[in-house]
């Protein structure tokens, strides 16, 4: 069994070595003792100093905030040796700064998750750094698999999976609220609103994903000539809602590579 040694063990972290701890043996450096008190009571993982954690691990998943980056590689420089893999799950944090900062061949592979990770249903995109072995983007797939399910992508389009899917969520929970205070301005009390869009939401994504239909000929099933849902398409499409997510994921795309610089 592979041991995992996770730097920083919040929100992102603990998502997912509460699924992969039934899989691997999980050690954890977590600078907040009363966050690493609960790591060890609820998922039984073991924490140590990070010079030692290092040491143990075979793999070293990065899962501090990216302005913490700089200070953790600097502390782990020299440590990590080419019988181990370093995973980040850091946006706009390269593999080549990762390498850069570790000065060696080191084994990286750059990850995007996403936060329905915390549920087990996130997607992460995988991206093989210079140095690492397809074994290793295969290791770091099994690692994220436990938390939803995975794709590899080239590193350069790793900024557009996180303006798509790492963002993603956050653009899901904005439609839902939208939904929310329309419902609600129809006349709906706040716990009505709630049970209608939220079953809308559950139920088309559902059947989005069984029916393996393509998205546009389910839209227009719903959508009879001169009916109810055309009235709304019609003004959905007027106001171009289309081009507004367009808009919006290239500006996140754009803002992921400032960041990266
Ligand atoms: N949350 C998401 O949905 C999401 C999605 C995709 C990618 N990510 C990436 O995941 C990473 C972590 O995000 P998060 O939301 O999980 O952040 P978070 O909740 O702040 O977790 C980071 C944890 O690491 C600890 N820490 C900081 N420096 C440390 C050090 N030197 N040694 C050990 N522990 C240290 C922090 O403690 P203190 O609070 O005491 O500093 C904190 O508990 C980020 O790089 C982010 O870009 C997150």
């Amino acid at each position: 069994m592979k041991t995992i040694g996770f730097i920083g063990g919040g929100n992102m972290g603990a998502a997912i070595i509460s699924r992969a701890c039934k899989q691997f043996k999980i050690l954890v450096c977590e600078k907040d003792k009363k966050r690493a008190a609960f790591l060890k009571r609820k998922f039984k993982v073991v924490n140590k100093d990070l010079a030692s954690m290092v040491n143990a691990s075979d793999v070293i998943v990065l899962a501090v905030k990216p302005q913490d980056f700089d200070g953790v590689l600097d502390q782990i420089k020299g440590a990590i040796s080419s019988r181990q893999v370093v995973i980040s799950i850091a946006a706009g944090i390269t593999s080549a700064f990762i390498e850069k900062k570790l000065g060696g061949k080191v084994r990286v592979i750059r990850t995007m998750p996403n936060m329905p990770a915390q549920v087990g249903e996130g997607i992460t995109a995988v991206a093989k750094g210079k140095y690492a072995k397809n074994t290793d983007v295969a290791l770091a797939r099994k690692i994220f698999n436990c938390v939803g399910t995975t794709v590899i992508v080239q590193e350069k389009m790793i900024d557009a999976v996180t303006a798509v899917s790492g963002s993603g969520p956050a653009y899901v929970f904005y439609f839902v609220e939208c939904l929310l205070n329309a419902a609600q301005s129809l006349g709906f009390s706040k716990d009505v609103s709630k049970d209608l869009v939220m079953a809308t939401l559950l139920g088309s994504a559902h059947l989005l994903d069984q029916q393996k239909e393509d998205v546009a000929s389910l839209r227009a099933k719903v959508t009879s000539k001169g009916g109810t849902t055309q009235a709304a398409m019609d003004v959905l499409m007027k106001n171009k809602v289309d081009k507004i997510f367009s808009q919006a994921l290239k500006a996140a795309q754009k803002r992921a590579k400032q960041l990266a610089e």
